[in-house]
């Protein structure tokens, strides 16, 4: 009977030691690739915000420029074919601010300044 106390006290002990030692752990995910960080200009943080949960900003810096109705339908599809929960005017936001960052007046001033090379 005795004995039967002693492994009890020593499962209740062991319990306890274990339970103390789980901490919570943190993950520090590292920065996205400098290459594919959006540029800044208003609305870059509604952007940053509402289209790197599912993916990183690669996708929109290496699309080819488009236009504004394009950049509206590429948001579009990412709410209703991929399921993006952003609002109305978030998603105006976002598709004013991918017209005017990467949008083909940018193609031509990169041009210019890249000598036409990319
Ligand atoms: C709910 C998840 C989700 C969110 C949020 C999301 N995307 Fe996507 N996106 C996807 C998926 C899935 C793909 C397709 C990936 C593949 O084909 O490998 C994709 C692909 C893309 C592409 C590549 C071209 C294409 O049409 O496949 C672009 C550009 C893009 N997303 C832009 C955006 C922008 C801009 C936002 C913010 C408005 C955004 N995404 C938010 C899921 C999402």
């Amino acid at each position: 009977m005795k004995n039967l106390a002693q492994i009890f006290w020593l499962i209740l002990v062991l319990n306890f030691a274990a339970a103390s030692g789980a901490q919570q752990m943190s993950i520090k995910l590292p920065p996205d690739n400098a290459a594919a960080q959006v540029k800044d200009g208003s609305g870059d943080d509604t952007v940053r915000r509402n289209c790197t949960i599912c993916h990183s900003t690669d996708y929109i810096v290496t699309q080819p420029h488009l236009d504004a109705m394009h950049w509206q339908a590429e948001v579009q599809k990412m709410i209703n074919v991929y399921g993006a929960r952003i609002n109305e005017s978030d998603a105006k936001v976002i598709a004013d601010y991918l017209a005017k960052n990467y949008g083909p007046q940018e193609r031509k001033k990169e041009e210019k300044v890249g000598g036409g090379k990319r």
